[in-house]
């Protein structure tokens, strides 16, 4: 990995989402790539079976951080952390919301499912976009998941989830833009993955249940993969990667 370190530390790579789904096995296939790094795990909790399987050895540092990204008000510390860190490169793995049609018939104003809505535009889409503000002066490379799905057509009873991601890729392609005029600092990126095997899709989601024939959802671990060689690989800087929705783009033929 080509990464400067002018202070004798490890570089720092700070992985967003990571306790469980994508972002856990990019983690795991992250340290048999690249095992001279620091690695730092951010998630909203983590349990003692989730850490044990990333212990701290020679060369390779390990640490886990409890953040909600849904709350405004750890943003700015939570920046200034990764600043004080040393962090060179961002991955971001969070989001989610409600499954559901978007109209509430709750009479009361804001409805308890609006703090809902408002969570999943924190966390897929407003969170993101402070990151991305804020760090594209200090960080070397930062790296955003969306989704193949979602963030190019409708998503119907997942609307504000939908218009996270369209929001996401669109803010992306934008700042990639003012990069190639000069005005980018960073390597920004982002990488868009079809359905796959995680908590995110529902156990009766109709990609599982009915999938068109032949198709398999992805194996996150495989995602993962793809994941690690698109983020090293130097001639796709400001690049994105849409992924296919289903499996068959992994298995050729
Ligand atoms: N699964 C799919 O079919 C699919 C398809 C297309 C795109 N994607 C995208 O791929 C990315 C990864 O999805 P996934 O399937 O791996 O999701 P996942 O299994 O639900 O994992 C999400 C990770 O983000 C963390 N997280 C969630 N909310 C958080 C918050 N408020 N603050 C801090 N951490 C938070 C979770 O940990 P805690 O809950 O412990 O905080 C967990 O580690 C997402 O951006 C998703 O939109 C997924």
């Amino acid at each position: 990995m080509e990464l400067a370190d002018q202070t004798n530390q490890l570089p720092a790579v700070a992985f967003l989402g990571a306790s469980r789904g994508l972002g856990h096995q990019v983690l795991l296939s992250w340290q048999k790539s690249f095992p001279g790094t620091k690695n730092i795990r951010v998630a909203r909790q983590f349990k003692k079976m989730e850490t044990s399987i990333f212990e701290s050895r020679e060369n390779v540092e390990v640490l886990n951080w409890e953040v909600d990204f849904s709350k405004q008000e750890q943003w700015a510390g939570f920046l200034e952390r990764l600043i004080s860190h040393k962090v060179q490169k961002i991955f971001y793995f969070a989001g989610g919301g409600p499954y559901g049609g978007y109209a509430t018939k709750q009479t009361s104003v804001p409805s308890d499912k609006w703090s809902s809505q408002i969570w999943s535009h924190h966390v897929s889409f407003l969170f993101p976009a402070f990151l991305i503000h804020h760090g594209l002066s200090h960080f070397q490379q930062m790296v955003f998941v969306g989704s193949s799905v979602a963030e190019i057509r409708p998503d119907p009873y997942a609307a504000m989830y939908c218009a996270s991601k369209h929001g996401l890729k669109g803010l992306i392609q934008s700042v990639q833009k003012e990069a190639e005029q000069g005005k980018g600092f960073t390597d920004l990126r982002l990488f868009s993955p079809g359905y796959m095997d995680t908590d995110l899709l529902p156990k009766n989601a109709w990609p599982r249940i009915n999938p068109p024939e032949g198709e398999k959802i992805h194996d996150p671990g495989q995602v993962a993969q793809i994941f690690c060689d698109f983020v090293s690989d130097a001639g796709q800087v400001n690049q994105n990667m849409p992924m296919p929705p289903f499996q068959s783009f992994l298995t050729p033929g």
